[in-house]
């Protein structure tokens, strides 16, 4: 989130260099950054892997998936190898300590051939258990020592409860200072996730109504048509609490509720993010059947495809237990949202594939008009969609043009797609921020370890309970029924998907 600071001269270390997250994020992230000039003048990427490639191999293993997850498409053959010149492959085993060696010698020549100590960013894209293997090399062959130019990007998951987070972090703190660790949650680098900041806190008219005042309830939605593909074995020990709403949901809440920070400056930034954390009412065990709902697909129907329901899914067990749908009732206890309800939902086989934020304003105190328009009157409601639409609507009442006094709902909208500039991919962004050492966006130790500890008594709860009624949402559904009645119960519905306004308030005026 810096703005035009040039990046020194960064080399990028890719443990997982042959793994799916580098070619489809990660070197696309990194390209696109090179064509839009973003790049430092001199930059190496060593991508480290099992597989057998030569350097021209990787390249190539690279270059094929661009076409499908490069946001710019197939590459000009002229720049892709102007940019591939600077990739190496190293083949190595991480839990060998002569792989470190290896790596220092190489890392010191590229510090020797640009005749200065480069910045040094050592991206972890390996499954946890090797986290382990890896960072204690790194330290022990002081690969990272420079505290002011050495970073470690660390993907999630970041631990599996708050024990385990606790550890992580423990154990990343043995070779990196915190200033070091870059926690990544791709959703804190979409642009409209980011622009949530831009909202609030550059206008002057949204925030006086930001509170429990106006606002009646939030909405976080994030909702998509996959299943689990092939990862049915990771989603088994994870389901949609840890893998979703511990990390993605939970960090877009702090961005909607989160104090004015003072200034721009991402110590500042995260400290009001973990204060909302802190602030998220802990719900207690007896009290999580009717503050938090579960689900699991079934069969189903998906763009007039029948697809198979999770426990037929590769690597997912006939009785599994895993929820792949989470609805959950928040409050925060401060006294910007004391009350206000905040609920999250987030679901894999869902009818549409859509992530939005819904503030819901609350109605007017008394109907100025007759009886017969009470009906069209709806609260104000402020929409963010984040994707795959990606706009702000804001609606409102207006009068119908004509010669009568009637009503109706309208908005106004600010939509991306107005813009004339392409939108950065996330790990783009991200990317960028890291190597600028920049860590506003990205996820602290003590974010991390809250965030278990708010969701844990559901965790608890739904791991020592099994579900009876499992699986309970057909696949291409909405989820289950449970859900609606979890929020009904206050007199509120899920938001519309792409509008948050089709429907109506269960608050109309004549309530
Ligand atoms: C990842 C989850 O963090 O986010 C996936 O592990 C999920 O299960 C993905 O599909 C969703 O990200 P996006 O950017 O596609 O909404």
């Amino acid at each position: 989130m810096k703005n035009g600071n040039p990046v020194a001269p960064t080399i990028i270390v890719i443990f997982g260099g042959t793994g799916d997250l580098a070619k489809r994020k990660l070197v696309p992230a990194f390209y696109n950054l090179y064509l839009d000039g973003w790049m430092p003048a001199k930059f190496a990427i060593i991508g480290l892997g099992r597989t057998e490639y030569s350097d021209v191999e990787y390249r190539y293993h690279l270059y094929q998936a661009m076409s499908i997850f490069s946001r710019s498409g197939i590459p000009e053959p002229q720049k892709w190898e102007k940019f591939s010149d600077s990739i190496t492959y190293f083949q190595s085993d991480i839990n060998e300590d002569a792989t470190y060696a290896s790596l220092s010698t190489k890392l010191s020549e590229i510090d020797a051939l640009w005749a200065n100590r480069a910045n040094r960013l050592f991206y972890l894209s390996v499954a946890p258990s090797y986290i382990e293997a890896v960072t204690t090399r790194i330290g022990r062959f002081a690969l990272a020592t420079e505290t002011g130019l050495d970073r470690i990007i660390v993907e999630k998951p970041f631990g599996y409860n708050k024990q385990t987070a606790i550890a992580l972090n423990d154990l990343l703190r043995h070779t990196f200072q915190e200033k070091q660790i870059y926690r990544i949650d791709h959703y804190l680098g979409k642009e409209t996730v980011q622009n949530i900041l831009a909202f609030r806190f550059a206008n002057a008219l949204f925030e006086p109504i930001w509170n429990r005042n106006y606002v009646h309830y939030v909405q976080i939605t994030v909702a998509e048509q996959v299943g689990v593909e092939d990862r049915g074995g990771y989603y088994e020990g994870s389901g949609a609490l840890r893998d979703m709403i511990q990390n993605h949901l939970l960090q877009i809440l702090c961005m909607i509720a989160m104090e004015a920070p003072v200034s721009f400056e991402a110590e500042e930034i995260r400290n009001r993010k973990a204060d909302v954390l802190r602030a998220i009412r802990r719900i207690k065990h007896e009290e999580v059947h009717k503050t938090a709902v579960r689900g699991q697909y079934a069969s189903g129907w998906m763009k007039g495809h029948q697809v198979a329901g999770y426990r037929e899914e590769t690597g997912v067990s006939m009785n599994s237990n895993t929820e792949t749908y989470a609805a959950i009732k928040f409050y925060l206890d401060n006294w910007r949202w004391q009350d206000v309800p905040f609920y999250l939902r987030t679901g894999k086989r869902m009818q549409e594939k859509t992530s939005s934020i819904t503030i819901q304003f609350r109605p007017v105190p008394h109907s100025t008009f007759p009886d017969n328009q009470a009906d069209s009157i709806m609260p104000n409601r402020l929409t963010i969609n984040i994707q795959p639409q990606m706009d702000i609507r804001l609606r409102f009442t207006a009068k119908k043009p004509g010669l009568e006094m009637n009503l109706n709902q309208v908005e106004m909208v600010f939509d991306y797609d107005d813009c004339s500039t392409q939108t950065p991919e996330a790990y783009e962004t991200l990317l960028l921020d890291a190597m600028q050492g920049d860590a506003t966006l990205f996820m602290r130790s003590d974010q991390v370890e809250e965030a278990w500890d708010v969701i844990t008594p559901i965790l608890e709860v739904w791991e020592s309970k099994e579900s009876i009624n499992f699986p309970n949402y057909a696949a291409g559904s909405w989820g289950p029924e449970t859900a609606e009645a979890l929020i009904a119960r206050e007199g509120h519905i899920w938001a519309g998907i792409n509008f948050g306004g089709n429907n109506r308030n269960a608050q109309s005026l004549k309530k």
